[in-house]
């Protein structure tokens, strides 16, 4: 039997056959407001109640406005911080501010990937982290994308190497149809994918599991919500766009 991680996230445990096989590096891939980051986020907090430290590493939003964020959703991560379970990694702010002063782990340049993997290897080993969550790996190789897959498979090796689990937020365009390019795709473990679509004059968000090493998953598109406590995956529903309907299973 192989160890799997119970994400926590009502639904999505359902979807994968029990969980994300442990150690895996899974890509959450999908457009702008999609719930990328709520899910990543949701799935940090989940295991900080099941006794599962974890680091998130933030390159795309202030530190301090990810705390007011997860609040929202009555995730509070200050205690679990103070207590050395949860550690956020600022590649945000390059050390600039005054808040950014009090950040215990600060990437000054994230250009340098070197340095970034330092700082993120020296918060797993202090907390004895198992989950980590990079948003997002994007604006790592955006304007570079020939070291993309270089990129990954550094995180991969460093995150997989020390035990953990991750995901990887991975931006793609409104209208992509793929996961962040080929490099990336096919050195993640697992793929998935967030989407919104306008189906009958409404925003329907939606997720599909395209790839999962180590497990079977559901093959299905399953609708989801996010409520103020977070996202809910609707694992006995199926979202068919050509029908224009949400459906429940058969
Ligand atoms: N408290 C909330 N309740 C319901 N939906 C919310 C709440 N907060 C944010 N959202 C929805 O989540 C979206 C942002 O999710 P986010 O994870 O930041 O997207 P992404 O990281 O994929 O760009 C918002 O556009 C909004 O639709
Ligand atoms: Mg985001």
């Amino acid at each position: 039997m192989i160890e799997r991680v119970k994400s926590g996230i009502p639904g999505l445990d359902e979807i994968l056959n029990g969980g994300i096989p442990r150690r895996n590096i899974v890509l959450l891939s999908g457009g702008p407001g999609t719930g990328k980051s709520i899910m990543g986020q949701q799935f940090l907090y989940n295991g900080l109640l099941q006794g599962e430290p974890g680091v998130l590493v933030a390159l795309e939003e202030h530190p301090v406005q990810i705390r007011v964020n997860m609040a929202q959703f009555g995730w509070y991560v200050k205690d679990f911080e103070q207590k050395g379970l949860f550690a956020i990694v600022d590649a945000f702010t390059g050390g600039i501010g005054e808040a950014a002063k009090r950040e215990r782990y600060v990437v000054r340049s994230v250009d340098d990937i070197g340095e970034l993997i330092d700082v993120i290897r020296e918060a797993i080993r202090d907390i004895k982290a198992k989950r980590v969550v990079i948003d997002s790996v994007t604006t790592l190789y955006i304007t570079k994308p020939v070291i993309a897959r270089n990129v990954v498979m550094q995180l991969k090796r460093v995150l997989s190497g020390l035990g953990c689990t991750s995901m990887l937020v991975s931006q793609v365009s409104v209208t992509e149809r793929g996961f962040g390019g080929p490099g990336v795709e096919h050195a993640a473990d697992g793929i998935i994918r967030l989407d919104l679509d306008e189906v009958g004059g409404e925003l329907k968000r939606s997720i599909i599991v395209w790839k999962m090493r180590g497990t079977k998953h559901s093959m299905r598109r399953h609708p989801f919500d996010i409520t103020d406590r977070g996202i809910v995956i609707y694992s006995s529903k199926i979202l068919v766009f050509g029908h224009r309907t949400v459906r429940e299973e058969v």
